[in-house]
């Protein structure tokens, strides 16, 4: 896999020069001041998006940082929202050219976690007040798979249950697309909020980076089902793919507003050893993409306003404080790594996965620290509900 940087049409952004005490205050420049009055009027139009994802001025990249948090503050509070991770199995029936578990990708030991591992992970979550978790898993549609899904949801609820907590924990799903039926299940058994990312919502490149048996009309299908049924519905792409222009990504933001979805869960796209794309394209350097996925954040709060956005892993793979700094660039959601640690390495997506060999405890220490490191604090037994559904949902 090549990893130099293809033809930049977007490039590093450098980093401000802080004034320091003393120092005459910086005047801003053009872009910035344009941008700040752009923001300002309330304009987030096509052209304005398409700015903020291309800009490499130090000065304008601030003040569109500054502007999506407190968009962010405004309209979901300081706290930032635990969604403790459970990746519960790798074994997976499709075959996405991108990901490391694809089921071709014979290299990967397979497992599966049993039921009261699942459960027992979830119930130390309660404890730890993380109020959520998220159940994921390599994506399967067979009875046995539903059935331990379902009991798995059923059982983490009933042994959830705290003096703070008296519904349990809220769960999150993110196994992939299954039917209508079945979705209706697992939401009546007591999952409330689904993930299901689009990876692109440019139906050529979905078409690129899967095999012609996932279609892109399926995927919408199953994202407009779930909110049909009443979840919280989330979705995200991957930023920074080969062959991924900046329209294309002003697109994604504009379909995350027309489907009118809940949660955003989105981040750079990295590579895997075993899961090259098609015609093994050159990738945008680190750095681009880093910059990137932050900005891509920040154009999502500013034009989403209420929804719940997650700091994703992928971030802190590309950079040590990626978390911290998707936090500072919009996003109120972090999820904990709370898997095994024997089974984690085998739960690779992407190389480079960051917490390998943390356990639970101290991922939960170090990610206090990060979130107390940008200012923001930690909600306790909550669910952190997406403000944007709880208003759809206000009777
Ligand atoms: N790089 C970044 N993200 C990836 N995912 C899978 N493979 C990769 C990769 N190589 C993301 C997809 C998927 C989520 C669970 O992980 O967006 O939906």
């Amino acid at each position: 896999m090549t990893t130099q940087a293809v033809k930049i049409e977007w490039m590093k952004a450098p980093v401000r020069p802080g004034s320091g005490p003393g120092q005459p205050a910086r005047p801003r420049s053009a872009a910035a001041q344009e941008m700040a009055e752009r923001l300002a009027g309330g304009i987030l139009d096509r052209a304005t998006l398409h700015r903020i994802l291309a800009t490499t001025d130090a000065d304008e990249l601030e003040v569109i940082r500054h502007a999506a948090e407190q968009t962010l503050l405004q309209h979901c509070g300081d706290t930032v929202r635990l969604r403790g991770l459970i990746e519960f199995s790798n074994r997976c029936v499709l075959d996405c050219h991108y990901c490391g578990i694809r089921r071709s990708n014979k290299a990967v030991d397979r497992y599966a976690l049993e039921l009261d591992e699942i459960v027992e992970t979830a119930q130390w979550c309660a404890q730890k007040g993380y109020g959520s978790i998220v159940l994921q898993s390599g994506e399967r549609r067979d009875a046995k798979f539903v059935q331990l899904v379902t009991d798995a949801i059923q059982a983490i609820k009933a042994g959830t249950r705290t003096p703070e907590l008296p519904d349990g924990v809220g769960i999150t799903l993110c196994v992939g697309e299954q039917s209508p039926e079945t979705y209706a299940r697992w939401y009546e058994a007591g999952a409330h909020r689904y993930l299901l990312r689009m990876e692109s919502s440019l139906p050529s490149l979905f078409a690129a980076l899967h095999p012609p048996e996932q279609s892109y009309a399926s995927r919408v299908a199953c994202l407009r089902s779930l909110k049909d049924i009443g979840y919280q519905v989330g979705t995200g792409v991957m930023i920074g793919l080969p062959g991924q222009s900046l329209d294309d990504l002003v697109d994604d933001v504009l379909f995350f507003q027309e489907l009118g979805v809940d949660m955003i869960g989105m981040g750079p796209y990295i590579p895997h050893e075993q899961a090259v794309l098609p015609g093994n394209p050159a990738i945008l350097d680190v750095d681009t993409r880093l910059q990137l996925s932050l900005k891509m954040i920040a154009a999502t709060r500013l034009l989403l306003r209420d929804v719940n956005i997650a700091a994703t892993t992928a971030l802190q793979a590309l950079s040590e404080t990626g978390r911290e700094q998707g936090l500072r660039y919009g996003a109120n959601v972090i999820m904990p790594q709370v898997t095994p640690p024997r089974v984690r390495r085998m739960y690779t997506l992407y190389d480079g996965k960051p917490c390998l060999d943390d356990n639970a405890e101290q991922c939960a220490t170090c990610l206090e620290g990060r979130i107390h490191s940008v200012g923001r604090r930690v909600l306790r037994n909550g669910w952190g509900d997406s403000a944007h559904y709880l208003k759809r949902n206000a009777v």
